[in-house]
Formats: C-alpha cells, sequence, structure tokens
C-alpha cells in the first residue's frame, strides 16, 4: 500500500503540435451552440449560462503554510475583496431538479503579477473555477466538446451521437457523469467543489477544492430557480464561508498531469488548507442584491485569468483557454475588474 508521498516539482506537460487550431475549432464549435441558444436576443455563457446570484466578499491567504503550500498567491499572508457566481452547466436555463453539473466561479481581485497569458498581465484578477468531481471524466477535448454537442441538440438523436462520440466508454463515462450531477443535490452553498484539474502552483502542480465551513442548510427549497432562492434566504440570514485547500502532485502514476479522468488520491496527498473566503451577510433578493448578481453574470470566469504561477495544466485546461475566450467575446464580457467598486457599481 502507498502512504503519503512528498509533493514533488518533477511534473511535466505534453503539448501536441497541433493543439492550438484543434483547441480553436473546437470553441468555433461551442461558440455555434451558444449563438442559437441566444434567448431574446442575449448571447449567454456557451456554458454554465444559468446564474443562481453573485455575492461578494473577502478571500484571506492562511498564515504559516508549509513551503510547498505557500507558493503563487499564497506566498504571503494577505486578505483581497473577491466575487463568486454560483451556476448550472448546461448552455440553457433548465428546471434546478434537471441533471446537471453546478459550478462556483471565483475572482480574486488586486492579485498583481506576471499572468499566465502574457497580454493579461496588466489585469490584477486571479479566477478559480469548480465543480463536484475532483476529476474531469471524459478523457479528451473533442469527445467533452462532441457530447455537448450530442446533449445540446435534437432530444432523439442524443443517444446515437452519443455513441458515435464515446463508443464503448459510454456506458462508464455516463455514469460518471451522473454522479457528478448529483440531480437531486439538496444545497449548492453546502456542496463541496473541486478544479477537478490541475493548475501550476509555484514550481509543484496541484488541484484544489473548496470545503464549505458553515452550518449547512437545514429548510429545503424547492421550485425551479431553487438555488437561486436557497442563495438569497442563506446569504441573507448570516455569514457564508469556505475553506480552500491544496493538493499537490506527486508522480505520474498516482497524480497526473495530462489524464483528466484520474481522481488524485487523497491517501498519497492529502489536501492542505490555504485560504479562507467569507461571504459576509448581504441579501441577493434586494434591488441592490439582484443589480450585483446582473453585473457578476457580466464578468468573465476563466481559468486561464491566472498568475503564471497558477497556469492551468494538461491539455484539457489548454483547450479551455481558446474556449472561455470565444465564449466571453461572443457574449461580449466586460473587462477584467481592477477593483471591487469596479463590480458594485
Ligand atoms: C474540471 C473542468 C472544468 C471546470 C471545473 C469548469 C467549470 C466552469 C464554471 C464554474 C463555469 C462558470 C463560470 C462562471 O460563473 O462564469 C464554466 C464556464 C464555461 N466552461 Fe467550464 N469547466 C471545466 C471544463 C471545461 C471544458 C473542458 C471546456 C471546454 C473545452 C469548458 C468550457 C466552458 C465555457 C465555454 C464556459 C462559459 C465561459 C463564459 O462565457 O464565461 N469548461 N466552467
Amino acid at each position: 500500500m502507498t502512504g503519503v508521498m512528498t509533493a514533488s516539482t518533477e511534473w511535466t506537460e505534453k503539448v501536441r503540435d497541433d493543439e492550438e487550431a484543434r483547441f480553436e475549432a473546437l470553441a468555433e464549435i461551442l461558440r455555434g451552440l451558444q449563438r442559437a441558444k441566444a434567448r431574446n436576443g442575449k448571447t449567454n455563457r456557451a456554458l454554465h449560462a444559468k446564474s443562481h446570484g453573485g455575492l461578494i466578499g473577502t478571500f484571506h491567504v492562511l498564515p504559516d503554510l508549509p513551503a510547498e503550500a505557500a507558493q503563487g498567491l499564497f506566498a504571503t499572508p494577505a486578505e483581497y475583496p473577491l466575487v463568486v457566481r454560483f451556476s448550472n452547466g448546461s448552455g440553457g436555463h433548465a428546471h434546478d431538479d434537471v441533471d446537471d453539473v453546478r459550478g462556483i466561479g471565483i475572482k480574486v481581485i488586486g492579485v498583481e503579477g506576471d499572468k499566465a497569458i502574457a497580454a493579461l498581465n496588466d489585469t490584477v484578477t486571479q479566477d478559480f473555477l469548480m465543480i463536484p468531481s475532483d476529476n474531469f471524466v471524459i478523457p479528451t477535448p473533442e469527445q467533452f466538446v462532441g457530447v455537448v454537442r450530442a446533449v445540446s441538440g435534437n432530444k432523439l438523436l442524443a443517444l446515437p451521437r452519443l455513441i458515435g462520440v464515446l463508443g464503448t466508454k459510454l456506458p462508464s463515462i455516463l455514469s460518471a457523469m451522473r454522479a457528478g450531477m448529483s440531480t437531486r443535490v439538496g444545497s449548492i452553498l453546502d456542496m463541496r467543489l473541486h478544479t477537478g484539474l490541475p493548475i501550476r502552483f509555484g514550481d509543484y502542480a496541484a488541484k484544489l477544492d473548496l470545503v464549505p465551513a458553515h452550518e449547512p442548510g437545514t429548510a429545503r427549497v424547492e421550485g425551479r430557480d431553487r438555488f437561486a432562492r436557497e442563495l438569497e434566504a442563506r446569504a441573507s440570514a448570516g455569514d457564508l464561508r469556505w475553506t480552500l485547500r491544496v493538493q499537490h502532485f506527486v508522480d505520474e502514476t498516482q497524480t497526473p498531469i495530462e489524464d483528466p479522468t484520474k481522481s488524485w488520491p487523497e491517501s498519497v496527498s492529502p489536501f492542505i488548507p490555504i485560504a479562507r473566503l467569507e461571504i459576509p451577510r448581504q441579501d441577493p433578493a434586494s434591488d441592490e442584491g439582484r443589480a450585483l448578481t446582473a453585473r457578476i453574470d457580466e464578468l468573465a470566469f476563466d481559468p486561464w485569468h491566472a498568475l503564471a504561477v497558477h497556469r492551468p495544466l494538461g491539455a484539457m485546461m489548454r483547450a479551455r483557454n481558446a474556449a472561455y475566450r470565444v465564449s466571453t467575446q461572443e457574449r461580449g464580457a466586460k473587462p477584467e475588474p481592477k477593483t471591487l467598486s469596479d463590480v458594485t457599481g
């Protein structure tokens, strides 16, 4: 049995020569689906279109971190303003009881330093995007976009198209996808969430997770937009908080960079707390709260809005670079905020 292993800096990426062109083409396919789903003349996100609400708060980098955790943004204890956006994964606006991935976009504001995309060096944001699974169950970017396309179109054609994309892997991938979708999730605020895919962590590489640190909700909310209603009820009743944690790369077998489908075992690489997210009591259902949600909706949350030392890693992450750029351009997202008041108005 393998016990806890030491965090390693020996990670590598395998970048194929034809990647850039392939990933731009995939982003264009998503753009086509995004255009087809425009509502009332408004183009929404290609994915994660339905927002449950946007909130503001503070991001506290914890003190006294061990050396392998005190990297990049986490090198020095500090406080930053943050905004978050909760969403469903699809490009549509279905009932919240429909099978879907749930997500959170976190934007930390005021982060100076070289960025993963050099053209963004004058921006001051570091984003983290998270979903409920600690891996990405679809092996390649082509298959992912193929699956999105298959489930976006004519429902009768979905199954044959999925078979065309995933072949004999369809049953195992579908059951893994269902596990990550958790249809009847009680609460979006009480879920543990994950980056699912790795990022650079200074000289190391890592995945992150987000663990609720507030009391779990007790009253179940029902209805088409039940996550938004729950968010309104709980954010206006008291503070919300989460702990952000890091899980390091240890070796290519246990914690591979280029295989998105592999969960990294906590038995070999345990999570270390690195930051606290605090959302002070606020009222998303008030006029001001609704205006804030609308302004946060216009922002672009993107894993490539990152310090160079937190660059997303692996082919699935590299494919996201083009996908988010095209989706945010297509819907005319707002430029990166320099301060919290750029968001709050
Ligand atoms: C573990 C992997 C992934 C995670 C954790 C993730 C998470 C998220 C989240 C939370 C959002 C909503 C952000 C917001 O609130 O604005 C989002 C949006 C989006 N995702 Fe992903 N995603 C993943 C993989 C992918 C992949 C592989 C692609 C495509 C190749 C992709 C394409 C998109 C697009 C196009 C958007 C909308 C961008 C926009 O217009 O703002 N995602 N994702």
